[in-house]
């Protein structure tokens, strides 16, 4: 194989994959490579998520319709790498039986330049080691979004019974409190004006006593960065410090994603979330109390095995209590080796796929009402992409959601607007005309 000169890179899943693969994008055009489609790239990068569903087979069947439209178009045999979740837990399997040239893990993807130039050489290569944290500093930056990403702890110690994370990204690890402050003034320089800090248990991240409460305390003092948000937290991690900065720190966005998964007491023990659904409802009563205009997330499952027609009414009273102004909903799917997927009374399709459904219309119908809420509202948005109407700009409000405007104005302007319409998932914002002093 000669050496390739492009490269593409799909990923799947969960912003961390996103954040990943942004990085894995940014390595290889630092040797040189240039982007392209999947159709025509010489080195194909599939970074795969494990979280639900077949991910395994659905890796099978993305490696053989990539090769046949690619064989098709040009005759071309690309290079396949499988990077994620899935070339973590079942790397081997796809070495052998899909024969890709490349297999390489969440924790080892700074290695990808080299294993490309390997596999060119003739030499196919599977990195799944998990080192601790070699692989940030290996990571070039260029100009950013106005709204980035930034990975600040990784791994999770929860086990959850239904959930691979733990197996798939290892022990909970923090990245050190410098190097994530230098990142987020290199993002800053490369423009970004907001930045998420990520991690799969970011509100777990902690150095010497100090949590991320403190390092969000530092952050907010880099010029330029005006808005700072972190995501996804576990109950249990919510400290009081956490809770106060939401009053305390201006930058930091009235927004908090914190899953429940479930509202009955018993599936939250089955599941192992050492959280109940009081404790729960009491943690957003204290968060309401310092910062009483927060948008709350959440993700749920349904179907969790076992789960009863009133476990399940147990969620949709909890959704009822908490008005969520967004959140993520899924049906149960068993992962390979997890505790939950050896329960013997699964939930057949067709009661998760009704649960599913309402539980969804409960969801849709409390962010259609957190929408209509904020309508009258004045507030930033961050402007970060083009719209389809000539002029038209789309940002997010403090409150992440779209909003809409129609200005004079560039991708990462800070603009005061007033909400003026609600739709289901967007807004349209009026600009604020300043009074005259
Ligand atoms: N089945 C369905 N949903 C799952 N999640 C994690 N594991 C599973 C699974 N086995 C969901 C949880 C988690 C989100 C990232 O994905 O709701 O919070
Ligand atoms: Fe998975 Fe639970 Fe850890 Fe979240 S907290 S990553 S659901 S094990």
């Amino acid at each position: 194989m000669s050496p390739p000169k492009t490269f593409h890179v799909k990923s799947f899943g969960c912003q961390m994959n996103v954040y990943d693969g942004e990085r894995m994008a940014e390595l290889m055009a630092a040797q040189g490579l240039t982007q392209a489609d999947a159709v025509d790239a010489d080195v194909v990068v599939l970074n795969t998520c494990h979280i639900r569903e077949r991910a395994t087979e659905k890796v099978y069947s993305d490696i053989g319709r990539l090769r046949k439209d690619q064989r098709r178009k040009s005759g071309k045999t690309p290079m396949i790498a499988v990077a994620g979740c899935v070339a973590q837990a079942e790397g081997e399997e796809i070495f052998t039986r899909a024969k890709v040239d490349i297999v390489v893990g969440p924790q080892a993807y700074h290695n990808l330049p080299d294993l490309v130039a390997k596999a060119a050489a003739g030499t196919p290569s599977l990195d799944t080691d998990m080192p601790l944290l070699s692989k940030f500093g290996a990571l070039p930056r260029r100009k950013v979004a106005p709204s980035a990403f930034l990975t600040v702890q990784e791994g999770c110690d929860k086990f959850c019974t239904y959930c691979v994370v733990p197996y798939t990204r290892g022990a909970e690890i923090s990245r050190p409190f410098a190097a994530i402050v230098d990142e987020a003034k290199a993002l800053v320089d490369a423009g970004a004006r907001e930045i998420t800090l990520l991690g799969q248990n970011v509100n777990a991240w902690s150095e010497n006593e100090r949590g991320l409460h403190d390092l969000i305390r530092d952050l907010d003092r880099i010029p330029g960065l005006a808005r700072i948000r972190y995501t996804t937290s576990h109950p249990n991690d919510m400290t009081q410090g956490l809770i106060d900065a939401h009053r305390d720190i201006e930058s930091l966005m009235p927004f908090l994603h914190l899953p429940v998964q479930s509202g009955s007491d018993r599936v939250l023990k089955a599941m192992n979330r050492s959280h109940t659904r009081d404790s729960y409802l009491r943690l957003l009563d204290r968060v309401r109390e310092v910062r009483p205009d927060i948008a709350l997330s959440g993700d749920f499952i349904v179907g969790f095995p076992g789960e009863t027609d009133a476990e399940f009414e147990d969620t949709l009273s909890l959704v009822d209590a908490v008005g969520y102004a967004q959140a993520y909903s899924f049906k149960y799917s068993p992962r390979p080796g997890t505790p939950a997927a050896s329960i013997v009374e699964q939930v057949p399709e067709s009661v998760m796929d009704e649960r599913l459904q309402r539980l969804q219309a409960a969801l849709n119908r409390d962010q259609h009402a957190f929408n209509a809420a904020t309508v009258g509202r004045t507030c930033t948005v961050l402007l970060e992409r083009a719209g389809k109407l000539p002029g038209q700009l789309i940002g997010k409000s403090p409150w992440l959601q779209s909003v809409h405007l129609i200005g004079n104005h560039a991708i990462g302007d800070l603009v005061e607007v007033t909400l003026a319409a609600a739709g289901p998932n967007s807004l349209t914002g009026t600009e604020r005309i300043a009074e005259a002093a």
